[in-house]
């Protein structure tokens, strides 16, 4: 789908551009052009920014939910002791 209709530049082009490195609007515009004339898509590269962001963050979230459930079983298992302790 194209994102940016003054240079042409569709949502994969501007995904392989946030993969490759550009991290803002700015960064987006100077490598692949798009949201560097009128603006109107700004907005969607925002989105596309916003997405990849999230994509970075879901590992480090998961690897948070698989240490708390590591301490959690730790609390357990110690629990476990003293009980029969
Ligand atoms: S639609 Fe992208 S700069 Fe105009």
């Amino acid at each position: 789908m194209v994102v940016c209709h003054c240079e042409v530049v569709n949502d994969r082009a501007i995904r392989a551009t946030i993969a490759a490195g550009a991290c803002d609007l700015d960064g987006v515009a100077q490598s692949c052009g798009a949201g560097a004339r009128c603006g109107g898509c700004i907005p969607s590269i925002e989105e596309l920014l916003a997405d990849a962001a999230l994509a970075l963050q879901a590992p480090a979230s998961l690897v948070a939910r698989q240490a708390a459930r590591r301490v959690d079983h730790d609390i357990d298992h110690r629990a476990g002791f003293e009980s029969r302790a």
